[in-house]
């Protein structure tokens, strides 16, 4: 071989192996990116659920999965009004975001809740199909995990573009259960409810809750009426819808609805119970931070502004002392139960912090209000327009939560160890206040009562009479609670092999 020859079969064998190096490199990337999985989240957008599905994609995005949460403008918009620059939370976690679909300044859940949905329905389907069918940017979108509300939609696009699904229930174990459990009661005639003298007849129909719920526990739904919120009809089927997903998550915990979960598994197998997330995001973030660095920093995911005032007043009163009074996001009440819950809490001589949303009452505000009640809240009471509520149910000045019976409201009153004195307003609050009450005996159960003599006596048996008792079930819970968010908790398991399944589809 010549000179030149030579060359030349160095310089094809160089080639060559350059070529074999960049595929093997090739191979290498393809190998990683294939691996790293990508969540699409897209939560309903109310409070109650953006909340919870937040502190899910945080939980994802600091166990290294991408996440890109689909927000509306005007979520995405109060978010960073009040709850910070959520954009620098973590370098995995991105956001997109795309209009409802009514004016600016439509009351959007806080009016008529179907026909908000349904804008909400349709244009988040298409940017849901829009960025799934993206493959510009990297990595792609291998699982979408959306609200179990939009249960039709996720799993329609997700077979259309062999994406695989999994459907968040943001609300208890117990409500998706009996939910679901609609179509039995139907067929048995447990369903419909006829009229009120029927409200404590036992449902006998439900697997795993014989003769524990009444006709008043159900999610008001079942009552037939509902006022501008979801019909019944269409929540039973988006619960159904679920049984296209290939898996499903519950903000819940194996020792709170371990009953529950367990019936929940013979129809949906891959069932992950992840809750309390609140507590689950806090404590992993704190057991990835080096001990002698400062605790990472907790965020809110409110979308109202909070107002801090209520924590210098809880500072100046003595332990256990203040009954904190909160009705959640969405929950309207009419005057007359205004000014029912007012005196009852006044004439039960106790302290309070009471959350006043400006939307909170139906009718305008009266501007004469009666001298006892300015008086007796003067002395005794605090009102706020919205509050830190993790910040205050962990104060040491609470003891006791009247509470709607939301499900974030519930698990955080869980992981604080406050007892509830509960007033369920709509949807899954009827059935978590009874599981409170009857199952967890973490409290009392005001239900369908709204008159100033219960609700003083209520208050008092709550804060003294009672405390004793409750003190015991509800702090017994919160050790549960966190026991369940720590290495080899149940919750902990859970989010690892739903991480693993994450991995596993990708
Ligand atoms: C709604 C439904 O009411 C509820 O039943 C369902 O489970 C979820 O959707 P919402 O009314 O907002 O939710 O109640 P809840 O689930 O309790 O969520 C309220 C959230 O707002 C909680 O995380 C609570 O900490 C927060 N909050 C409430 C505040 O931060 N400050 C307040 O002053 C009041």
């Amino acid at each position: 071989m010549d000179t030149s020859q030579k060359l030349c079969s160095s310089i094809s064998i160089a080639t060559e192996e350059r070529r074999r190096r960049k595929k093997v490199k090739m191979r290498g990337k393809d190998k990683h990116e294939s691996e790293t999985p990508h969540v699409l989240i897209f939560p309903l957008p109310a409070q109650g659920h953006v909340n919870s599905m937040l502190l899910l994609a945080e939980l994802l995005a600091i166990s290294d999965v991408h996440v890109t949460f689909l927000n509306t403008h005007h979520i995405h918009h109060r978010l960073l009004q009040f709850a910070g620059n959520i954009e620098a939370r973590h370098p995995t976690l991105g956001f997109k975001t795309f209009a409802d679909g009514v004016a600016q300044d439509h009351p959007r859940f806080g009016g008529d809740m179907n026909e908000f949905f349904n804008h909400v329905k349709f244009q988040g389907s298409l940017k849901l199909r829009e960025l799934c069918s993206d493959h510009s940017g990297k990595p792609r979108i291998t699982c979408i995990i959306a609200d179990g509300m939009f249960g039709d939609i996720s799993s329609d696009i997700g077979d259309e573009l062999g994406i695989p699904i999994i459907h968040f229930r943001t609300a208890s174990a117990c409500s998706f259960w009996s939910f679901f459990s609609v179509p039995v009661l139907l067929q048995s005639n447990e369903l419909p409810i006829r009229g009120e003298e029927d409200m404590d007849r036992v449902i006998t129909k439900i697997p795993g809750m014989e003769n524990l719920i009444r006709c008043r526990d159900l999610p008001s739904l079942c009552r037939g009426t509902h006022d501008g919120k979801f019909s019944l009809d269409t929540v039973v089927f988006q619960t159904h819808q679920s049984l296209r997903a290939q898996a499903l998550i519950s903000n819940t915990f194996e020792d709170l609805e371990g009953s529950v979960l367990s019936q929940i598994r013979n129809r949906f197998p891959k069932l992950y119970a992840l809750g309390p997330l609140h507590a689950h995001l806090s404590y992993r973030k704190a057991s990835k931070t080096p001990s002698e660095e400062e605790p990472p920093p907790s965020f809110t995911n409110s979308l109202y502004d909070v107002d801090r005032t209520c924590i210098r007043w809880l500072d100046a009163q003595p332990p256990k002392s203040v009954i904190y009074v909160s009705f959640g996001s969405v929950a309207i009440i009419t005057r007359d139960q205004l000014m029912e819950i007012w005196y009852g809490l006044v004439n039960s001589k106790k302290r309070f912090l009471w959350v006043f949303r400006p939307n909170l009452v139906a009718e305008q505000e009266a501007k004469d209000l009666p001298l006892e009640l300015v008086e007796g809240t003067k002395q005794r009471g605090c009102t706020v327009g919205w509050a830190p509520q993790q910040e205050v149910l962990g104060h040491a000045a609470v003891g006791g939560f009247m509470t709607h019976s939301g499900w974030n409201s519930t698990l955080e009153g869980v992981v604080a160890g406050v007892p509830m004195l509960c007033w369920p307003n709509f949807g899954d609050q009827q059935i978590n206040s009874r599981y409170v009450s009857e199952v967890w005996k973490m409290g009392l159960d005001m239900k369908d009562l709204c008159d100033r003599k219960v609700v003083e006596k209520m208050v008092n048996d709550l804060m003294e009479e009672r405390r004793e008792e409750f003190e015991k079930s509800t702090q017994a819970m919160a050790t549960l609670a966190k026991k369940s968010v720590r290495e080899g908790g149940s919750s902990c398991s859970d989010l690892d092999s739903l991480i693993e399944y994450l991995r596993s589809i990708c």
